[in-house]
């Protein structure tokens, strides 16, 4: 087993890597008192909450099961678990844990920094794309109407409990999408692991469990390095939003849920590796190997065909990055590094959409 540490003074926490670990006793370990309340999806739940709370025999348990979904990362949501918890009597020392993918990570860690003004929670990630990103690092939201992740807190868990066997039962397409923010960590901050993803590709995609192990380990320590630096995105975190900017755009034009996050991403990184190319700051050679990693996963590469200049600015202009109204860009400048940008020009982007 690994134990890796997100290094935050007092809210330091560990994030636990291994196969197998639903079934050791590792909750109990950050559990202050015998209330729990366990948050998981109709999906997730009757696949894996009997091993958890065979774990729990000695607390005191209830739960709430939640449709699946983006669209049920809802206010109307977090309201149902803040009257669940109100009605079955949680106190300040009660803790959540959350079991399923990002979307039950997110709402159950919002809930929990708003309970009370704060109870413990600890994440269970079950896909691809919440072992490697969002379970780390303490962003949590809802979405709003008007804005996907508009409402939210930085907060975060007690522990990260990651299960590698989860993975055999996610479905092909959520395992790529999770490949997308995989790929992210090497290019926009270490060479060696993008190559060593080149030359295990083969080794994934047959999920095989030690590579899957190490590949996961890497991402969270790169995440776990990049949040203990700047908790909040002040600075270095933003570059964790490599290819988002491009990303929410396709999300939010073609409709939540049509593209997965991780594909909209995935040619999001396409696009701001394009720009790279447009400004002289990448070599062709290296979007190449870009695309090419990206396509081994049978991510796509190329936007939406109802989507040009105008649409992605619209939607650009609204991004959360954007300082002083002026458009923020992360642009890998070789594979392994990259930088935040503010002197993209619209005809820059005029060139590449
Ligand atoms: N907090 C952060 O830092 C952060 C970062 C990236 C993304 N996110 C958020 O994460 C969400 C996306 O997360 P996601 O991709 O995990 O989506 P998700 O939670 O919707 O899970 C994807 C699908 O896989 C199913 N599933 C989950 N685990 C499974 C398993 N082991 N076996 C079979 N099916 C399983 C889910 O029920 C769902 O249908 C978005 O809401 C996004 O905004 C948050």
């Amino acid at each position: 087993m690994s134990v890796l540490r997100v290094e935050l003074d007092e809210r330091s926490y560990p994030i636990y890597i291994d196969t197998g670990l639903l079934s050791k006793s590792l909750l109990s370990k950050h559990i202050r008192s015998k209330r729990i309340c366990l948050v998981s999806n109709d999906i997730v739940y009757p696949l894996y909450s009997e091993t958890v709370k065979a774990q729990l025999s000695d607390y005191e348990i209830d739960e709430i099961i939640l449709p699946d979904g983006e669209a049920e990362k809802s206010l109307a949501n977090f309201e149902v678990i803040m009257s669940h918890l109100l009605a079955n009597g949680h106190g300040r020392d009660s803790t959540l844990v959350a079991l399923g993918g990002g979307v039950i990570g997110d709402i159950t860690g919002f809930a929990a920094a708003c309970y009370q003004r704060g109870i413990d929670f600890i994440q269970i990630p079950t896909t691809l794309l919440s072992q490697v990103d969002s379970s780390v690092g303490g962003e949590t939201a809802v979405n709003h109407p008007l804005g996907k992740n508009m409402i939210g807190a930085f907060y975060q868990p007690k522990a990260v409990i990651i299960d590698i066997n989860t993975l055999k039962t996610l479905p092909l397409r959520e395992f790529n999408a999770g490949m997308a923010e995989v790929i992210k960590y090497g290019i926009l901050g270490n060479k060696n692991f993008f190559i060593w993803l080149e030359e295990h590709s083969e080794k994934i995609k047959l999920g095989e469990p030690t590579t899957l192990a190490k590949m996961v380990e890497f991402c969270c320590q790169s995440k776990a390095d990049i949040v203990a630096a700047d908790e909040t995105e002040a600075g270095v975190r933003a570059l964790l939003n490599l290819g988002h900017t491009f990303g929410h755009a396709i999300e939010a034009d073609q409709g939540y849920g049509k593209w997965k996050h991780g594909e909209a991403v995935a040619t999001g990184m396409v696009l701001a590796s394009k720009l790279a190319v447009a400004m002289n700051l990448l070599e062709v050679s290296e979007l190449r190997r870009i695309e090419s990693l990206i396509e081994t996963f049978d991510l796509p590469l190329l936007a939406p065909k109802n989507m040009g200049f105008n649409e992605f600015i619209c939607h650009m202009r609204r991004d959360k990055k954007n300082l002083a109204g002026q458009l923020r860009f992360i642009i890998p400048t070789a594979i392994g590094k990259s930088e935040i940008r503010d002197d993209v020009t619209e005809d820059m982007l005029q060139q590449i959409l």
